[in-house]
C-alpha cells in the first residue's frame, strides 16, 4: 500500500539527525512499506538531487556503521523535496497537486509530519485543512506532532483545539520518542507477560518507586530553546510521566491503542496535582554551576536544568507509595532508570543482616543505556558464617539478543504508516500531564520555593536533594548504569 510522508520543517535538524536515518534504516531492513514516498517541505530551496545529496551525508554521519551507500542509493529515488511557506496557502495547494502527481489515481495514505519550530504547529494544521489535505475521503490522512506539545496546559488545549478542527483525535499522532524506546516498551512485556512480578507491584510491597533520566550533557547551543522551558517542560510533562504511567498502570484488558491510553490516563487522573505548599516540601530544583555562562543564557536566569519532584498515585495498588522523578543535565552519566524498591523483609533474623531501608530487594529496570534488568537480593558470602551481601542477577538485551536496539523513531514511524497509534499521547493524556506539571512551574515563579540549587557539573545534582531524600529515610539510587555498556 502506497504511502507520503510529508516532513514539513524539512530544512531542520530532527529530519537529518534521526527521521531519515529512521526511514532508511527501515528501508534497509526491508520493513518501509513499497511504495514508500518522502517529500521534504521547507521554505530553503533544493532540488529533489541536492536534497538527497545532503542527506545522504547526514545519513552516513548518523546511522555510522550500518549505512551503506549501495543501499543509499536504492533509497534515495523515493526522496523528494517540494519547497514553501508554512504561512502560504498557495504553497500547500502545490504541495497538494504535487503529492497527487506522484500518488496517482490509486493514491496513498499520507502522513503529515510537523518537526517545525512549535509556533508553526497551528499554521501548518490550518493550512492542511484549508487545502482540503486532511480530508479522509480516498485514503488515510494522519498528521504527527513532535514535542513540545504546548508549553503549559492552557497551550496544549489550543494546539488540541486546532488539532481537531482539522483532524479526528484517531489521525493524531502525538510523539514522544521515550515511548518507541524498546526497554520502555519492555515495562509492559515485564509486567504484564509474567505472571510473578506483578503480585508483589503494590502498596503491599514495594517501599517507593525512583525514576531517574540523568544526563552528562550540558544544554550546550541549545539556550534559544531551553532557557525558560527547563527540566520540568523539557523531560518531566512528557518522558518521565510516561514511564510513571506505564510502571504504575493496571493491564489493559487489551493490547490495543485506546485500551492502552485508558490505563494510562488513569493513572495520571489519580495523581493529585501539587498545591502550592506541597510543592515547597516535594520538589526540588537546581542549575549546574556554569548553566549562566552558556550562549544565549540570559545572565540572571533561573531556569531549572534539575528537579525532582515526589508525586503520589491515589489508588489501592499505590496509595501511600511516593513516586521520586528526577531529571538533571550535567550529571555524572547518561543513565535513564526506573528503580522499584522493594519493602524490607518484615523481620531481620540474620544477625549483621541487612536492616537499613535501602537494603532491601530492589528491581532496577535500566531504560539506556546499557537494556537491561537487574535485581538486587541478598546472598550468603560463602565460607564466612552467615555473612550477607547484596548481589544481583542481571539481564541485558545485547546478551541475549543478536539485533541492535533500534533508534526509537523506526518503530515509531513504522506505527504510524500502520495506523497504530498505542505508543503516541493522546489530547486528555497531554492534558493531564500538563495539569500536574503547570502547579509546580507556577509554584516555582510566585514563592520562589523551594529556591534554585546550584551544582556541580559531574554529580547527582545538588547536595540538597541527598539530603531530602534521607529526610524521608530513603536514599536515592545514584548509580551510573548498572549493566554495562
Ligand atoms: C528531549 C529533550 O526530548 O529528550 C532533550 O528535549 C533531552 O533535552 C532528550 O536531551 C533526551 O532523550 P534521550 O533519548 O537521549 O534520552
Amino acid at each position: 500500500m502506497a504511502h507520503s510522508i510529508v516532513i514539513f520543517g524539512a530544512s531542520g535538524d530532527l529530519t537529518s539527525r534521526k527521521l531519515i536515518p529512521a526511514l532508511y534504516e527501515l528501508h534497509r531492513k526491508k520493513r518501509l512499506p513499497e511504495q514508500t514516498r518522502i517529500v521534504g517541505f521547507s521554505r530553503t530551496k533544493f532540488s529533489d538531487g541536492a536534497w538527497r545529496e545532503k542527506l545522504s551525508e547526514s545519513t552516513a554521519h548518523f546511522v555510522g556503521k550500518s549505512f551503506d551507500s549501495a543501499i543509499w542509493e536504492e533509497f534515495a529515488p523515493s526522496i523528494h523535496y517540494h519547497p514553501g511557506d508554512i504561512e502560504n496557502p498557495e504553497s500547500f495547494q502545490s504541495l497538494n497537486r504535487y503529492l497527487g502527481e506522484l500518488e496517482g489515481e490509486s493514491g496513498a495514505t499520507r502522513v503529515y509530519y510537523l518537526s517545525t519550530a512549535p509556533r508553526f504547529y497551528e499554521p501548518a494544521i490550518a493550512q492542511l485543512g484549508a487545502a482540503g489535505m486532511a480530508e479522509e475521503t480516498q485514503r488515510e490522512r494522519r498528521v504527527v506532532i513532535e514535542k513540545p506539545f504546548g508549553t503549559d496546559l492552557q497551550t496544549a488545549r489550543q494546539l488540541n483545539h486546532a488539532t481537531h478542527e482539522v483532524f479526528a483525535e484517531h489521525q493524531v499522532y502525538r510523539i514522544d520518542h521515550y515511548l518507541g524506546k524498546e526497554t520502555v516498551q519492555n515495562v509492559l512485556v515485564f509486567r504484564f507477560a509474567n505472571g510473578i512480578f506483578e503480585p508483589i507491584w503494590n502498596r503491599n510491597y514495594v517501599d517507593h518507586v525512583q525514576i531517574t533520566a540523568a544526563e552528562e550533557v550540558t544544554i550546550g547551543h541549545r539556550a534559544g530553546y531551553y532557557d525558560g522551558v527547563g527540566i520540568l517542560r523539557d523531560m518531566f510533562q512528557n518522558h518521565l510521566l510516561q514511564l510513571l504511567t506505564l510502571t504504575a498502570m493496571e493491564v489493559p484488558a487489551r493490547f490495543e491503542a485506546g485500551a492502552v491510553r485508558d490505563e494510562k490516563v488513569k493513572v495520571l487522573r489519580a495523581i493529585k496535582p501539587l498545591g502550592r505548599e506541597d510543592v515547597a516540601t516535594d520538589t526540588l530544583r537546581g542549575q549546574y554551576r556554569k548553566y549562566r555562562d552558556e550562549p544565549g543564557v540570559a545572565a540572571e536566569s533561573a531556569t531549572a536544568t534539575f528537579a525532582t519532584v515526589k508525586l503520589c498515585v491515589h489508588n489501592w495498588r499505590w496509595q501511600g507509595v511516593p513516586f521520586y522523578l528526577r531529571s538533571g543535565k550535567a550529571m555524572s552519566c547518561r543513565t535513564t532508570q526506573i528503580v522499584i524498591q522493594f519493602r524490607q523483609a518484615p523481620y531481620m533474623m540474620f544477625e549483621g543482616g541487612p536492616r537499613a531501608a535501602s537494603q532491601a530487594n530492589r528491581l532496577v529496570i535500566q531504560v539506556q543505556p546499557a537494556e537491561g534488568i537487574q535485581l538486587h537480593f541478598h546472598t550468603k558470602v560463602p565460607d564466612v558464617g552467615m555473612k550477607l551481601r547484596m548481589t544481583d542477577l542481571s539481564f541485558q538485551f545485547k546478551e541475549k539478543f543478536a539485533s541492535e536496539m533500534p533508534e526509537a523513531y523506526q518503530r515509531l514511524l513504522l506505527d504510524v504508516m500502520q495506523g497504530d497509534a498505542s505508543l503516541f499521547a493522546r489530547s486528555d493524556e497531554v492534558e493531564l500531564a500538563w495539569g500536574i506539571i503547570d502547579p509546580i512551574a507556577a509554584a516555582w515563579k510566585a514563592s520562589g520555593l523551594p529556591s534554585l540549587a546550584l551544582y556541580e557539573a559531574g554529580g547527582w545534582g545538588p547536595p540538597n536533594s541527598t539530603e531530602w531524600m534521607h529526610a524521608q529515610d530513603r536514599e536515592w539510587f545514584d548509580s551510573c548504569p548498572v549493566l554495562k555498556p
